[in-house]
C-alpha cells in the first residue's frame, strides 16, 4: 500500500491535528516525519480539546499504531508531560505507541541554546518556540547528535555530559544574559528520559517497510507548514526541517514512488506566529476580527497569530513543491459574516505583476493584489454535508479549485471532530 501524506501548506497551524485525527479511522498506522515539540496539534472530540506537541494524532484511536519517526526530535521533558496528560484517557500507549531510534533527543542545552541565539539576533530574531529545535537539527547536521537508540547504550551520559559541556561554552560564547540552573534541568531530563526508554524504540523504516508490505494503511503526519520549510519557507524565518513532502520520505525511510496521495491543509485566510514577511497580513480591524473569531492564539506558546488574506500564490507554490493531490480548506466558519473577502491573485514586485512567489518577499519589494469575492452570512458550524453551503462559499471554494487545479476534498467548519465536511 502507498503511504499518504498530509501536510500543512502555510506558516503551520492550518488544522493538521484535528484532520489527522478525523482521517485515522481509515488508516492502521499515523506516522510523525519532522519537528518536534515546536508544534502545536490540537484535536477536539466529545467536548474535549486536546493539544498533541510530539505524539502522533492518531493516538486516540485505539486500533491504530502512532510512529514518531526518524526526522523528529524529541524532547524528553515535554514528551513525558504530554503523556502524562494522556493518563486520564484510556489509552494503552505503551503498545501503541512506537519510536524510531533514528530520532532525535532534544538535550536542556539545545533549549538554553536556542534561547541564547535569539536573545543574541535583537530586532532580527526568528520567534522561535524556543523548544530547541534549531540546535538539536544544527547536532543532527553537525553529526554531534544524540539518538533515542543511544539511550540504550551504555556509555551514552557521558556523551551527554561532553555535548553538554560543549553547549555551555557556546551559550558563554552568545555573551547574552540567559539565566538557568542546569542540574535543576537536568534531574527533570533524566527522569523524563527513564519515561521515554518505558515506551519500545524501533527501527522505523524497517517497520514501515514491512507494515507497507503486508498491506497496512499509513498515513504521514507532517508538522509546521510549507512556508516554514528550511529549504522552501520565508528563510531565514523558517523552521529548521523540511516540512514539505519529501520530508517525509527523509524523516520516515519511505521511498518517493511509495508516496500515495499528497493531503494539502490550508486556511481560508491566513496566519502566522512569529516574525518574518507575511504579504497579505491585516493590520486593520478586519484582520482583528479573523484573530478574534478563529481564536488565533498559538497552541504552544499562546502568542497571537498575525492574521490575513489567503495568499493564493503562496499556496500554488506549495502545492507544487508538495505535489499535492488532494486539498482541505479549514476555518471557513471563521470567515462567516464578512461581508466581502479577498484573495491575493498576484504581486506587484517592484513595479512589475507577477504570479509567481519571489526570493524576496519583504513589504518594500513586494505588494499583494487581491481579487475580490462576496462574503456570506450563514453560520457554518452546524453544516453536515456541502449541499448546505451558501452559494457565495461555493463560489469561493470553486474559483480555489479552478486555480489551484486540485479538488478541495474536506472543508472544515469547526474545531470538532464531527464538524469536518466530504466533498
Ligand atoms: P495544527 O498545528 O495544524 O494541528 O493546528 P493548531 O491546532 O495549532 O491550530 C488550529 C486551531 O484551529 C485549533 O485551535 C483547532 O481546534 C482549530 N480548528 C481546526 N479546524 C477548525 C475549523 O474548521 N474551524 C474552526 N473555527 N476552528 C478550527
Ligand atoms: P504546527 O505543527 C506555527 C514557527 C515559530 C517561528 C519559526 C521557528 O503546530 O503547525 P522553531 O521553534 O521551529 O525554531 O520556530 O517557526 N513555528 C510554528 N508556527 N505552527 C507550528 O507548528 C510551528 N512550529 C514552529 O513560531 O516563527
Ligand atoms: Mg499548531
Amino acid at each position: 500500500m502507498a503511504v499518504d501524506l498530509l501536510l500543512g501548506l502555510q506558516w503551520g497551524d492550518e488544522g493538521k491535528g484535528k484532520i489527522v485525527d478525523v482521517l485515522t479511522s481509515n488508516y492502521n498506522i499515523i506516522a510523525r516525519f519532522q519537528g518536534g515539540p515546536n508544534a502545536g496539534h490540537t484535536l477536539e472530540f466529545d467536548g474535549i480539546k486536546h493539544v498533541l506537541r510530539t505524539i502522533p494524532s492518531g493516538i486516540f484511536h485505539k486500533d491504530s499504531m502512532n510512529v514518531i519517526g526518524n526526522g523528529v526530535v524529541i524532547d524528553p521533558v515535554v514528551f513525558a508531560k504530554e503523556l502524562e496528560g494522556l493518563d486520564q484517557f484510556d489509552i494503552d500507549y505503551k503498545k501503541t505507541l512506537i519510536i524510531s531510534r533514528k530520532a532525535h533527543v532534544i538535550l536542556p542545552t539545545h533549549r538554553l541554546l536556542d534561547a541564547a541565539s535569539e536573545a543574541s539576533k535583537g530586532k532580527a530574531k526568528i520567534g522561535s518556540t524556543l523548544k530547541g529545535i534549531g540546535p538539536t537539527y544544527m547536532d543532527k547536521t553537525g553529526r554531534n547528535g544524540i539518538r533515542v537508540g543511544d539511550l540504550e547504550l551504555s556509555d551514552w551520559k557521558e556523551k551527554y555530559r561532553a555535548l553538554a559541556d560543549k553547549h555551555e561554552a557556546m551559550i558563554k560564547f552568545y555573551n547574552v544574559d540567559v539565566q538557568y540552573d542546569l542540574e535543576e534541568m537536568e534531574v527533570e531530563f533524566f527522569e523524563a528520559v527513564k519515561v521515554l526508554k518505558s515506551l519500545q524504540f524501533i527501527d522505523s523504516e524497517e517497520y514501515l517497510y514491512q507494515a507497507q508490505k503486508s498491506g497496512k494503511t499509513i498515513l504521514a503526519e507532517g508538522a509546521q507548514g510549507s512556508l516554514l520549510d528550511i529549504d522552501f519557507g520565508t528563510y531565514p524565518f523558517v523552521t529548521s526541517s523540511n516540512t514539505t513532502a519529501a520530508g517525509a520520505c527523509t524523516g520516515l525511510g519511505v521511498a518517493p514512488n511509495q508516496i500515495g496521495d499528497v493531503y494539502g491543509i490550508f486556511k481560508a485566510y491566513t496566519t502566522r506566529v512569529g516574525s518574518g514577511p507575511f504579504p497579505t497580513e491585516l493590520f486593520d480591524e478586519v484582520g482583528a476580527k479573523m484573530a478574534k473569531i478563529g481564536n488565533e492564539f498559538g497552541a504552544v506558546t499562546g502568542r497571537g497569530r498575525r492574521c490575513g488574506w489567503l495568499d493564493l500564490i503562496a499556496l500554488k507554490y506549495a502545492c507544487q513543491v508538495n505535489g499535492v493531490t488532494k486539498l482541505m480548506m479549514m476555518k471557513g466558519d471563521v470567515l462567516s459574516g464578512f461581508k466581502a473577502l479577498k484573495v491575493c491573485t498576484a504581486y506587484n514586485y517592484k513595479g512589475e505583476t507577477i504570479t509567481h512567489l519571489p526570493y524576496n518577499i519583504e513589504p518594500e519589494n513586494l505588494k499583494p493584489i487581491y481579487t475580490d469575492f462576496k462574503g456570506w452570512k450563514e453560520d457554518l458550524t452546524k453544516m453536515t454535508e456541502a449541499s448546505q453551503f451558501p452559494k457565495e462559499l461555493n463560489d469561493y471554494i470553486d474559483f480555489l479549485e479552478k486555480e489551484l487545479e486540485i479538488p478541495i476534498y474536506v472543508v472544515s467548519v469547526g474545531p470538532d471532530r464531527k464538524q469536518t465536511i466530504f466533498r
